[in-house]
């Protein structure tokens, strides 16, 4: 076989296999009892880049033994040659049958031309896209021009701590000319999209507490600020009756919407909203009125509370007054945006609304991503567009994600360009259940990457 093109195509049903096999492994990066499941698929991984023909593979362990990194190297285009680096990652979030799925959530099951499990949109559908497009491309006669470098990561979805100190130590492992960071989703099964900014991630704890412990809210109720009362005052002057975030200096470094991001998303805008009343459903939109929805998204920083606790919530009635509460909170930031700075902006603004009858208190989980905006203009994104077009038979539209992956910034530093590659789609129902994908998207996906290998090769990264 001549041709990684023809290749890929003649090995769709295998490549599907070995797909179902990576996502059967339970790789939960947040949950310490699935250590063990992560570290066996850095090693599956390992034994997969060997095995379609890369020079070097290994599984770098993180400290404490956490969630390795399994790295691949194909260096046969010879050192004159460019170097493209492809970042993915193969953990994923949690999943329960009683989150709501309608499958065992670690069996693949195939459906109507889709397949369910979880991670598979986010993001194994990634990992083996691009595998299976190497694999391709060293499989043919003809070779790649450019060398290639793997990077896979297994912390990516509990902030991606370790790798970010690994590139900081070993800046030289990630160099490359190219990083392409695959990950996130197009806009339609058949309408490609091209993603050129990703926001980034700042989060923090609110612990709030009042009484030394739980106390008879007959005894002293109406006598003591109840602490889940004061942390849903204290949340609820988070944001205006407008939407926007009510943390002073929270907007004071953001980059603004400008025309040409304008002119770019409004072409997706109708992409999102069909999007939106498919996923989302809410009885109405919410948010800043002067931003349309892909502005909202992709381009508007915002502030959410992720999770709340306290007291008692189980059967029956308990006349309860709590000892305390807490809350979850993440910032997506946009690009100019300093984490660290806007951590310190919320933490002071609830310092000074937060009354004096309570006890505050701030966890800090130590995640912080800068985002990132890349220029639509440059040869990197020309050549990815060039990809999804040959693979999709569609031109793709410019597209700011929402969501963060905290590597890309790093990658920006030890990279020439950066491109972001995404095969999957929203209404994947990354994160939540009956999580899918398309398999047309998945066979696209690796001819996608096939044509981007190629297009650096030919210099036109
Ligand atoms: N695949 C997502 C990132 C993503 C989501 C990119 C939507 C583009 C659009 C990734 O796996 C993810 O979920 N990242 C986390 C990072 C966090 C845990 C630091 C996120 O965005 O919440
Ligand atoms: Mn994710």
């Amino acid at each position: 076989m001549n041709n990684p093109y023809q290749y890929a195509k003649s090995n769709q049903q295998r490549f599907l296999d070995e797909y179902q096999e990576l996502l059967r492994i339970r790789t939960i990066s947040t949950q310490p009892q699935h250590a063990k499941d992560v570290a066996r698929a850095a090693e599956w991984l390992k034994a997969m880049m060997l095995r379609i023909g890369m020079d070097r593979a290994e599984v770098i362990l993180m400290p404490e033994g956490r969630c390795p990194l399994a790295l691949g190297e194909w260096n046969g285009a010879g050192e004159d040659a460019p170097t493209i680096l492809i970042y993915c990652h193969y953990d994923v979030q949690p999943a329960e049958v009683a989150d709501g799925w309608d499958t065992e959530p670690f069996e693949p099951t195939i459906k109507d031309g889709r397949l369910f499990c979880r991670g598979a949109v986010d993001s194994k559908l990634h990992v083996m896209s691009n595998l299976k497009a190497v694999e391709s491309w060293l499989a043919s006669e003809e070779k790649p021009k450019v060398n290639i470098k793997v990077v896979l990561e297994g912390e990516e979805e509990s902030g991606s701590e370790n790798i970010n100190a690994f590139i900081a130590a070993h800046p030289e492992r990630l160099a490359a000319d190219i990083a392409m960071i695959s990950d996130g989703a197009i806009l339609a099964p058949d309408q490609p999209s091209l993603t050129y900014g990703l926001r980034g991630i700042t989060a923090l704890e609110l612990h709030v507490s009042a009484p030394v412990s739980d106390l008879h809210s007959g005894h002293w109720g109406g006598s003591v600020h109840n602490p889940i009362q004061a942390l849903s005052e204290i949340l609820a002057q988070l944001h205006d009756e407008n939407g926007a975030v009510s943390v002073p200096g929270f907007y004071d470094d953001v980059a603004a919407v400008t025309a040409q991001d304008r002119a770019l998303l409004e072409k997706v805008e109708p992409y999102l909203q069909a999007e939106w009343d498919d996923v989302v459903s809410a009885p109405a939109l919410w948010g800043e009125a002067a931003y349309n929805l892909p502005e909202r998204l992709g381009a508007r920083p915002t502030l959410e509370i992720n999770g709340i606790h306290g007291g008692y919530t189980g059967d029956g009635m308990k006349t309860v007054l709590p000892a305390r509460a807490f809350a979850k909170i993440t910032c997506r930031l946009v690009p100019r945006q300093d984490p660290e700075r806007v951590l310190n902006c919320v933490v002071e603004h609830i310092k000074r609304i937060a009354p004096n009858t309570v006890n505050i208190d701030f966890k800090f989980g130590g995640m912080g991503a800068e985002a990132v905006l890349l220029d639509v203009a440059g040869l990197a994104l020309k050549s990815a567009a060039e990809a999804y077009t040959y693979a999709w038979g569609v031109e793709p539209v410019f597209e700011r994600a929402g969501g963060s992956v905290p590597i890309t910034f790093e990658c920006m530093k030890v990279a020439g360009d950066v491109v972001i590659m995404s095969y999957g789609l929203k209404s994947g129902r990354a994160h939540g259940p009956n999580e899918n994908i398309y398999l047309q998207n998945f066979y696209n996906g690796i001819q996608a990457t096939i044509k981007f290998i190629d297009l650096v090769g030919e210099g036109r990264g």
